[in-house]
């Protein structure tokens, strides 16, 4: 690769992350929102955000939450803390400018991404959610927490490549738990299907769509092998300027 195509693969870099973190910020701003009726344990308004409403079973709806308020509190605070940590964490700028910073917030983004894991895995039993984004969830719950470990873990060894690559696997895992509540409603309108069919699909979209992009980003910008290629490309474009 040359030094303009690298040029150029550096700018569309930039370009999709800051789309990407922008498209975080607004989203974790609106779920923050949506975070408060469940952390306050009101009934008369988180009830009005259930499936059971939406299908219809008003009399069934939110009593799956209210039989267990304190698992829901605790689960809904780490995802508040962790949407309102995340996006500082994830963006390039802020984190070179106060890496201290950033390493302690690290352990706490840690701390919230494992208690929300390990309660989520807790709610999969009283969750009114289908067999799809249940039977999903029990593997996406170890695996956000196995990601987050690795993660630690390199950084620590001071790979900063590797822990890179890991957080960002594990950050789309929670991530995705974020746009599952924002799918649906575009599903069911586009496709005119009811919302705990939508509901489903936008677990198996996230979850699936989201991890392969991913892997498509890392591949394409975050692999030793593309950085050696592209070092040695330098060098050999830099030794032909020199002759
Ligand atoms: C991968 C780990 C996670 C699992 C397995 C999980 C699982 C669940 C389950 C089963 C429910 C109950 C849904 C129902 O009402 O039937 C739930 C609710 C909730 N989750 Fe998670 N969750 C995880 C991570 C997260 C993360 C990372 C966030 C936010 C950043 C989050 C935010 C919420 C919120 C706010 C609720 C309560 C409101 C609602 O039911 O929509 N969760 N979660």
């Amino acid at each position: 690769m040359g030094v303009k195509q690298l040029h150029e693969k550096n700018q569309r870099k930039q370009w999709v992350d800051t789309v990407v973190w922008w498209i975080t910020i607004v989203v974790s701003s609106v779920f923050s929102i949506y975070t408060l009726p469940f952390i306050s344990g009101k009934f008369d308004i988180y009830k009005f955000l259930t499936i059971n409403y939406f299908m219809g079973r008003i009399e069934e709806a939110g009593l799956h939450i209210l039989r267990n308020v304190r698992l829901w509190q605790v689960h809904s605070v780490c995802a508040l803390g962790y949407v309102v940590v995340a996006p500082s964490q994830f963006n390039s700028k802020w984190r070179n400018k106060h890496l201290l910073m950033h390493r302690r917030l690290g352990y706490v983004y840690a701390f919230f991404t494992v208690v929300a894991s390990i309660t989520g895995w807790m709610m999969i039993k009283h969750s009114e959610l289908g067999p799809v984004a249940l039977g999903l969830s029990r593997i996406m719950s170890p695996w956000c927490i196995i990601t987050l470990v690795l993660s630690i873990n390199a950084a620590r060894r001071r790979d900063l490549q590797s822990h890179r690559r890991w957080m960002l696997r594990s950050a789309a895992i929670g991530y995705g738990v974020v746009y599952t509540r924002f799918l649906p409603g575009w599903i069911s309108l586009m496709f005119s299907c009811k919302l705990d069919i939508a509901l489903e699909c936008s677990f198996f979209i996230v979850w699936g769509v989201n991890l392969l992009l991913l892997e498509i980003y890392i591949q394409m910008y975050l692999t030793d092998a593309t950085k050696k290629r592209a070092t040695k490309s330098i060098r050999q474009q830099e030794a032909k300027i020199v002759t």
